[in-house]
């Protein structure tokens, strides 16, 4: 379930899966960064990428499905034709195709879940995409999640906390925010839950 062949039927399965809205951590730590090039791995839909776009900010967005980068792509053209143009799309499936070292100056991971074999080379690989005075950005899914009552893959292994990440970092870096943050969701029945995503901000030193 984690290949090419899963992503894309989960795409193909429905017009759209995510909101549309960039995600909530994303904005919240990149609004006051200066921009420059970013990654943005696993980029899904585009919201993201088209967010990052829009303020200025040159963008490589990599996802494992062609589906997904087909619709981000138009996405973008229908919505932002001036950020589109600051956009790449490339089809990557990065547990193979390692991102180039030292070249960006925003590397974002939102959402990826994967099991610990997995994850942690492609978490490492990520942060050593980072260039030094760069910022990696990884956020996902906190393990108490699977006890919120929210709908959530019932496969404990690809939850993650903000420490496990960092402890994957070699060499130098500032940790900035290593949390499980709280934040309000609807359930399909409509009622509100709080879930806690794992948010990890760190700042690779120049
Ligand atoms: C839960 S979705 C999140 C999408 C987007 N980041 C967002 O937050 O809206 C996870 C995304 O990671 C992509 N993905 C999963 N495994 C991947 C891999 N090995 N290489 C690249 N992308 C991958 C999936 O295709 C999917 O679009």
């Amino acid at each position: 379930m984690f290949g090419k062949d899963f992503w894309d039927e989960r795409y193909r399965s429905k017009p759209r899966v995510w909101s549309g809205a960039p995600n909530p951590q994303l904005v919240a730590e990149a609004a006051s960064l200066r921009p420059g090039r970013a990654l943005d791995a696993g980029c899904g839909e585009g919201a993201d990428a088209i967010w990052l776009a829009s303020r200025g900010w040159t963008v490589l967005a990599t996802d494992i499905s062609g589906v997904a980068l087909d619709r981000a792509g138009q996405h973008a053209r229908d919505t932002d034709p001036a950020a589109a143009a600051r956009i790449e799309w490339r089809q990557a499936d990065l547990r193979v195709s390692v991102p180039e070292p030292d070249a960006f100056d925003l590397v974002s991971a939102q959402f990826i879940q994967l099991p610990p074999e997995l994850r942690s080379p492609l978490f490492g690989a990520l942060a050593a995409s980072v260039r030094a005075g760069g910022t990696l950005l990884i956020v996902g899914h906190h393990p108490s999640d699977l006890a919120a009552g929210v709908p959530r893959p019932q496969l404990p292994e690809v939850f993650y906390t903000p420490e496990e990440i960092a402890a994957l970092l070699a060499g130098p870096w500032d940790v900035g925010v290593c949390e499980a943050r709280p934040r309000q969701q609807q359930l399909p029945d409509g009622g509100p839950v709080t879930v806690h995503d794992t948010v990890l901000l760190a700042t690779r030193r120049a």
